[in-house]
């Protein structure tokens, strides 16, 4: 199911400030998501997740290193020179939806089409299609207050997903739904990833160790690099339960002896 690499970062840093304000948030990223690949992105707050997705998406300029999506190779560019991977290339989920207040479901999907240059018709055939995909063909014609904060985020899916985009971006897409809303979220994207006709790969904020167990693979932002984890190192578990414990014991024991209070 896997196909070829979809996505790929190389040597990727960026920082904000000058002089003694600066902050290098990205030390040399070098990371790839294959076609079909469902890829779990943890780390601190702070530590730069969404400055990269931003980078990924065509929003900002990183300072050195490449982007490869498929054909396209972009990274250093700004966003003026990145239209075409924000039209055509890139889907974003955010943790709030995003959806027009006074727009119906399909009509919030069939405008993101338009605006990216698609005839109406064909716009709304193409949103009529993606809202099925998620599982609201029967609620195509409520509005966002009438749909569960769940439901709202399959429009927003839909929304990401109609344009065919081969990448979906989300940062915290289960931010604001409850427990059963998001691991119906996750099932989504394990399905969309999964597809056997027309794979898509998403690459997922989330600070959820559970929902992030749902992915293909785990990387960790730690330090303004990437590197590969499992759940229980992204949140220190083998170190607290191991080396560290051991040695702290070790000195403790230490230094009882040092104090001679012997029994
Ligand atoms: N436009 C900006 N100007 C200056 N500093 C910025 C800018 N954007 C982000 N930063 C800083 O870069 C660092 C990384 O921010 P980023 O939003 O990428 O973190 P994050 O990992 O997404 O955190 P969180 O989990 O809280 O969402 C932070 O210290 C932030 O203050
Ligand atoms: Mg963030």
């Amino acid at each position: 199911m896997k196909g070829a690499e979809m996505l790929s970062v190389e040597g990727l840093t960026k920082a904000f400030g000058s002089g003694s304000n600066k902050l290098q948030v990205l030390k040399g990223v070098d990371m790839n998501i294959k076609q079909g690949e469902m890829v779990a992105l943890m780390g601190p707050s702070g530590s730069g997740k969404s400055t990269l997705l931003n980078i990924i998406g065509g929003l900002l300029a990183g300072d050195s290193g490449t982007i490869t999506l498929g054909e396209r190779s972009y990274g250093l560019r700004g966003p003026s020179n990145v239209v075409d991977v924000r039209r055509e290339l890139v889907g974003w989920i955010f943790q709030d939806f995003h959806l027009l207040d006074n727009l119906t479901a399909v009509d919030n999907v069939a405008m993101a089409l338009e605006l990216s240059g698609m005839p109406s018709a064909e716009a709304e055939a193409a949103a009529r299609n993606a809202l099925e995909k998620v599982g609201l063909g029967d609620r195509m014609h409520f509005i966002p207050d009438q749909l569960s904060g769940g439901q709202q985020q399959r429009v927003a899916i839909a929304r990401a997903i109609a344009g065919n985009r081969p990448v979906l971006l989300a940062d915290e897409p289960t931010g604001n739904l409850d427990i059963a809303s998001g691991k119906e979220v996750m099932a989504l994207f394990k399905a969309l990833c999964h597809d056997e006709e027309n794979p898509i790969s998403i690459l997922m904020v989330t600070h959820d160790p559970d929902l992030a167990s749902n992915a293909d693979r785990m990387l960790l932002l730690n330090d303004g690099r990437t590197e590969a984890s499992d759940i229980r190192s992204a949140w220190g578990l083998d170190d607290e339960d191991e080396t560290e414990s051991a040695s702290d014991d070790l000195e403790q024991v230490a230094e009882t002896t040092d104090g001679g209070e012997e029994e």
